[in-house]
C-alpha cells in the first residue's frame, strides 16, 4: 500500500506546515525542502496569496530577446522558458527582420466574448429575437457591474445570440461583447455574464446554465507582418525552403501543430515572463487555427516580386496589463517595464511580432541546416557539465560531441577521462 494523499484542512496550513506533510509523503530530504522554499524574488507569502496549497516556487530562466524593431520602435523582449535555443532564435530572427525595416503590427479593439448558455427554451428562434431586441437593456445591466472599466473607455459593447443543435437538443447561446481595455477581461466578462442571466431567463423563458468567457477570442486579434531581405535570410534557396515549409504546414495538421508550437514558443515565453494566462492564449491560438474546420497555420510565408521573404501572422491575444499577477508578481512588473508597453493592445502586437520571429527562426533552421545543430550545441554543454566538465573543458567536450553527433553522457565522460589522462601524461 502506498502512502495516502487524502487529508483535510491542507489549505488551512501555512506553506511550512504543508511542506512538512509533503516531506513525509515523498521522503524529501532537508536539502530538497530548503530548495523548494528558497523563493528568491517571489516571497512565499506572496506565492501563498496567488494560488492554493503553496509549498514553494519553481524558478525558470528569464532571458532577453534582442534586436526587435516593431512599428519603427525598438523593444527588448523578456522571455521565461526552460527550452534552449528559443531566445537565441528569436533574437536572430528579429535581426533579419530589422534588415527589412522591422515588424509592422495592428490589432482590433480588445473585445472579449462572454457566453450565456440557455436551455429549455420553448421557442428558441423567437427567444433569440427577443434577446436581440432587448440589447440596450442587457448591455446597460452588464455595464452597471464594472463602472471602472466603463470609465476607462471599455465595457459591454454589443450582444449576439445563436442557436446551436446539441446532443441535448437546441440551445440558445447569448454572447456579450465586452471591450476589456487593458485587462485580460475574464473577471469583468464573467461577472457581466452572470449579472445579466436573470434578465436573459426572463426574456427567453429558458434556464441559464453556463456563464463564462470564450477563449476563442476572435474579436481580439493581433497581426504582424515583415519583409526579410533574401540576402539576410540566407539566399533564394532558404527563402524557397521556408515558403515550402509553410505550405507543408498549411496543408497538413500534423505539421501545422508543430509549426504553431514554434510560434507559441516565443509568445508563451513572454506571457510567462509577464505572468499572463498562457492557457488562455494557447487555447485561443489553437482554436483560431482550426476555425475553418481544419487545423492550419497561424502564420504564412511568401516570396514577393523581389525574391524577398514576406511573413504575416494573425491570432487572438487575450492579454492584460492590469489585474491578476501581472501587477503583483515582482518579476512580472519588471518584465512589463522592460517591454515598455503602455496598453494591452500594444503588448498583444509585440507578442504577434515575437511569434512571427520565433516561427521564422525555427523555419529557417529547419529549411537550412536542420534544427538539431543549434539545439545540440546547448544541449551538449549541459551534458558536459552533468558529466563533470568544468571551465574550458565544457566547450571542448561539447564541441567534440556535436562534431561526432554523439551527444551522450557516456561519451562526455569518456572525453573528460581522455582529457585528464592526456594532462597527466
Ligand atoms: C521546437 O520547440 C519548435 C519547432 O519544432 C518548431 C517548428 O518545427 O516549426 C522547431
Amino acid at each position: 500500500m502506498g502512502k495516502s494523499s487524502l487529508t483535510s484542512g491542507f489549505y488551512k496550513l501555512n506553506p511550512k506546515e504543508r511542506l512538512k506533510f509533503v516531506k513525509e509523503y515523498a521522503d524529501l530530504s532537508d536539502e530538497e525542502c530548503t530548495l523548494l522554499q528558497n523563493t528568491g524574488s517571489l516571497p512565499i507569502e506572496s506565492a501563498d496569496r496567488m494560488i492554493e496549497n503553496v509549498v514553494g516556487v519553481i524558478p525558470i530562466p528569464l532571458g532577453m530577446a534582442v534586436n526587435f524593431q516593431i512599428n519603427k520602435r525598438d523593444y527588448l523582449i523578456p522571455m521565461a522558458i526552460e527550452e534552449p535555443s528559443v531566445v537565441a532564435a528569436a533574437s536572430y530572427a528579429a535581426k533579419m527582420v530589422r534588415d527589412g525595416g522591422g515588424f509592422s503590427t495592428t490589432s482590433t479593439p480588445p473585445v472579449m466574448v462572454g457566453q450565456i448558455q440557455v436551455v429549455s427554451v420553448k421557442d428558441p428562434y423567437a427567444a433569440r429575437m427577443r434577446v436581440l431586441q432587448a440589447k440596450e437593456e442587457v448591455l446597460k445591466k452588464a455595464n452597471e457591474q464594472d463602472p471602472v472599466l466603463v470609465s476607462a473607455g471599455g465595457g459591454a459593447r454589443d450582444l449576439d445570440a445563436k442557436i446551436i443543435i446539441t446532443t441535448q437538443g437546441m440551445m440558445l447561446i447569448v454572447e456579450l461583447h465586452v471591450d476589456c481595455r487593458d485587462a485580460m477581461g475574464a473577471n469583468a466578462v464573467n461577472t457581466m455574464a452572470e449579472s445579466v442571466s436573470p434578465m436573459i431567463e426572463k426574456i427567453t423563458g429558458g434556464h441559464v446554465c453556463l456563464r463564462i468567457i470564450s477563449n476563442l477570442a476572435v474579436k481580439r486579434l493581433v497581426r504582424a507582418s515583415c519583409i526579410v531581405p533574401q540576402n539576410s535570410v540566407g539566399g533564394e534557396e532558404v527563402v524557397d525552403g521556408i515558403v515550402n515549409a509553410c505550405a507543408f504546414a498549411a496543408a497538413d495538421p500534423y505539421r501545422a501543430a508543430t509549426h504553431n508550437k514554434g510560434i507559441l514558443n516565443g509568445v508563451i515565453a513572454v506571457i510567462l515572463a509577464t505572468c499572463n494566462d498562457h492557457r488562455a492564449i494557447e487555447a485561443g491560438a489553437h482554436a483560431y487555427a482550426a476555425k475553418s474546420g481544419s487545423y492550419t497555420t497561424l502564420s504564412t510565408w511568401e516570396k514577393n516580386e523581389n525574391g524577398d521573404l514576406v511573413g504575416s501572422i494573425e491570432l487572438p491575444m487575450a492579454v492584460g496589463l492590469i489585474g491578476g499577477a501581472v501587477r503583483t508578481h515582482p518579476i512580472a512588473k519588471i518584465a512589463v517595464k522592460i517591454l515598455g508597453v503602455k496598453t494591452a493592445n500594444e503588448f498583444g502586437e509585440v507578442l504577434a511580432a515575437v511569434g512571427l520571429a520565433q516561427n521564422l527562426g525555427a523555419l529557417r533552421a529547419l529549411a537550412h541546416e536542420g534544427i538539431q545543430r543549434g539545439h545540440m550545441s546547448l544541449h551538449a554543454r549541459n551534458i558536459a557539465v552533468a558529466a563533470g566538465a568544468t571551465g574550458g573543458l565544457i566547450d571542448l567536450v561539447a564541441a567534440k560531441m556535436v562534431e561526432e553527433r554523439k551527444v551522450r553522457m557516456d561519451r562526455a565522460k569518456e572525453l573528460i577521462e581522455q582529457h585528464s589522462k592526456l594532462r597527466k601524461d
